[in-house]
């Protein structure tokens, strides 16, 4: 059995649950009381979903949550067996601090078909949107990719947009970035949202590039590929430890992951609802008895783009 279509609609109340059990945390300088709000929530809504999964990308790691770890088994256990990666809240300093783009994220797929990147904090990242494939490489120079990729879709360098992290790791990126004539987007937080940006026509976004977590990698990598996106990576271990200890665990230092390597086979499905206002969502909104949830879910199988808003009672929550 593989995920099916009912599965993605179930599984995008785990995400409102998240998402609406964060927003008292909003602005209020408290990340982990945040992060912690929206990992119960998504957790206890997804003991609910008819499904077999295994969590490969959990909140451990980076988050160090005690719960939706890695290896944990979450759903009812009858039906699809599936990979699971869970973001209760990709953005949790974008939710401590009250700011813009914050996201719940859950991403699903056949089971056995996730790449466990656990053992590296990092990866290098690009995407783009179809137009990328056979025209960007990791490897190059961004500056080369920039020029190839304006070729290929008959713009100017100087028209493209590109997303990264604005972090000092990437200072001498966006210099290369902005002497090839683009221009930059910076990212406070939130590489999952900038990448879906990147992959998907008529956003502010034509590329996103840079280092950032190994699970937004693996969750973005779900879904660029159900829209049909551009996307590689490189493992960027923090030191020779670190290295070390990917290598241990099978991952390559210095090797090209494609779309396939990331997430196999053809059978993704994404989710995400706004936590704070973003360009990919709306946040969570009140509005008297009423809590609004803007959500978008993505699927390999159909490549749909769904966007879902829903309203919640407040009495059903508080
Ligand atoms: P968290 O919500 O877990 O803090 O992640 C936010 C995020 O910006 C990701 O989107 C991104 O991949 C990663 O952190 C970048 O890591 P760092 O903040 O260490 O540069």
């Amino acid at each position: 059995m593989t995920p099916d279509r009912n599965l993605a609609l179930e599984l995008v109340r785990a995400t409102e649950a998240a998402a609406i059990r964060a927003t008292p945390w909003i602005g209020k300088g408290r990340k982990n009381d945040a992060d912690g709000a929206a990992v119960d929530a998504m957790r206890a809504f997804l003991a609910t979903v008819a499904f077999d999964g295994t969590v490969v990308i959990g909140e451990g790691e980076k988050d160090r949550a005690p719960m939706l770890f890695n290896g944990e088994r979450v759903g009812t256990g009858d039906g699809p067996a599936c990979d699971i990666a869970v973001d209760p809240i990709d953005g949790t300093s974008l939710t401590a601090a009250g700011r813009q783009n914050a996201l719940s994220v859950i991403a699903v797929s056949d089971r056995g078909s996730m790449l466990d990147a656990s053992s590296v904090y990092y990866m290098d990242k690009i995407v783009t949107g179809p137009e990328g494939h056979g025209v960007v490489d990791i490897r190059r120079p961004i500056g080369e990719n920039l020029r190839a990729l304006a070729a290929a879709t008959g713009r100017e360098v100087g028209d493209l947009r590109v997303a990264v992290l604005d972090r000092p790791r990437h200072a001498e990126l966006i210099e290369q970035i902005r002497d090839a004539g683009a221009g930059t987007r910076l990212l406070l937080d939130g590489d999952v949202a900038g990448g879906i940006n990147a992959a998907r026509p008529g956003t502010r976004i034509d590329v996103c590039v840079g280092i950032g977590g190994s699970p937004e990698g693996i969750t973005t990598a779900c879904a660029i590929k159900a829209l049909g996106g551009f996307m590689q990576t490189m493992i960027a271990p923090r030191d020779e430890d670190e290295r070390a200890k990917a290598e241990a665990s099978g991952l390559e230092s210095g090797r090209v992951y494609e779309l396939d390597d990331l997430v196999a086979g053809d059978n993704t499905i994404f989710v995400a609802t706004g936590v704070t206002d973003g360009g990919l969502v709306d946040g969570v909104r009140r509005d008297g008895p009423i809590i609004h949830t803007s959500s978008i879910v993505l699927r390999s199988k159909s490549g749909t783009v769904r966007r879902i808003s829903a309203e919640h009672p407040v009495s059903k929550w508080w």
